[in-house]
């Protein structure tokens, strides 16, 4: 039996958060310091080990998953992440793809490829290298992330590349980086800047609505839009009426979609969280170490989701930006 939760929404997706750590420090997500500390990461032993990572996946699968995303922090920072896409890749019918920064992917791209990953999501938030290096304030280079994706292309990988765009920061590249894309095979989305965490000093001022990225790159590149291709996706996608391909925007503030969210997360500690914005988590690593059998994580997962009632960005406001939650780099993007 697959659960449902209390508005009916099934539970298809799984993100897997594989570490906490990033070698990136965007302002948007881990800002350099917060509040004049550093940052303090999990233990090695406190993450859970690529075999119960396959065995809580398998549960997940049991439940009606049809799609795991690896994520962070920043997920190819965990040792042999290859041997994690090994073991999931067995499992039937799933859709397994990865969220990365693409500092490591050069290097990466072909063990991951040839482990059974099909595809990838890349993010880049800028082509002007001022402008990119500010935002992920540790100087990393724009050509560095487009060797990243240059070398997954060419191991097979199918790559989309994911921008966050802030009002005043990066808005005025979105032209430029459509024109960029266009053509390759890589669709680029855009992203409503979100309130996620606490650490970033999130102002609704900042956000660039979605409608207003569409009607700039509109005016450069005419669009028509595009049905979804599977319920709940989260980017509303539009294609270049010239045939050059596609774009999408993710407009979780201006259009939030919780209606249609059947997404679950797991910290890289294992805690299972039903919302990107949740305060709290249920600690399956104590299941798992506890001596917990499959059945009974099965329920107890069951359980949790059947009494999810999330739809945090549907009752964003100002306000509710000030509640106790996680960040994003701890839950998974
Ligand atoms: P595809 O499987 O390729 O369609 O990717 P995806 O859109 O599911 O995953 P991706 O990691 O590329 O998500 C892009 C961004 O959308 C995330 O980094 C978040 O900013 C945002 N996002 C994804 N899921 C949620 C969600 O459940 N709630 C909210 N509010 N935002 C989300
Ligand atoms: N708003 C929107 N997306 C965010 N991400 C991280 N922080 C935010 C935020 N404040 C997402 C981005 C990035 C991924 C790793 O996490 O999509 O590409
Ligand atoms: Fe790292 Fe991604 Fe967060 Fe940037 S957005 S700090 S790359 S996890
Ligand atoms: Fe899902 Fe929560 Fe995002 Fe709404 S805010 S789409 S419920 S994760």
């Amino acid at each position: 039996m697959h659960p449902v939760d209390t508005l009916g929404r099934p539970i298809r997706d799984l993100r897997i958060s594989v570490t906490d750590r990033c070698n990136f420090r965007c302002a948007y997500c881990m800002p350099k310091t917060v509040f004049g500390q550093d940052y303090r990461f999990m233990d090695r032993k406190e993450l859970l080990t690529f075999e119960e990572l396959e065995r809580v996946a398998r549960v997940f699968a049991g439940l009606g998953v049809e799609k795991i995303r690896l994520t962070g922090g920043e997920p190819l920072l965990r040792k042999e992440l290859e041997h994690l896409v090994e073991r999931l890749a067995t499992i039937e019918g799933l859709d397994l793809t990865l969220t990365t920064n693409a500092s490591l992917l050069a290097k990466k791209a072909a063990a991951l490829r040839e482990a059974g990953l099909r595809r990838i999501n890349v993010s880049l938030d800028s082509l002007d290298d001022a402008t990119f290096m500010a935002m992920n304030d540790v100087q990393f280079p724009v050509t560095r992330v487009l060797d990243g994706i240059q070398a997954a292309a060419d191991t097979g990988l199918a790559v989309k590349v994911n921008a966050v765009v802030k009002r005043g920061v990066n808005d005025a590249g979105v032209v430029d980086m459509a024109r960029y894309f266009r053509g390759t095979g890589h669709t680029l989305r855009f992203i409503e800047y979100m309130d996620v965490g606490t650490t970033n000093g999130w102002r609704l001022d900042d956000v660039v609505p979605a409608a207003e990225i569409v009607e700039r790159i509109d005016a450069a590149f005419p669009l028509e839009p595009i049905d979804r291709a599977y319920r709940g996706e989260v980017a509303e996608r539009y294609r270049y009426v010239d045939g050059e391909g596609e774009i999408g925007v993710i407009a979780s503030v201006s259009k939030p979609f919780c209606g249609d969210c059947t997404r679950a997360r797991i910290s890289a500690e294992g805690k299972l969280y039903t919302c990107l914005f949740a305060a709290r988590g249920t600690d399956l690593r104590a299941l798992l170490r506890g001596g917990a059998t499959d059945d009974e994580l099965h329920d107890a997962i069951a359980v949790v989701w059947a009494r999810r009632a999330d739809r945090y960005s549907e009752i964003r406001t100002e306000r509710t930006s000030e509640r106790t939650r996680v960040e994003m780099s701890y839950i998974g993007g």
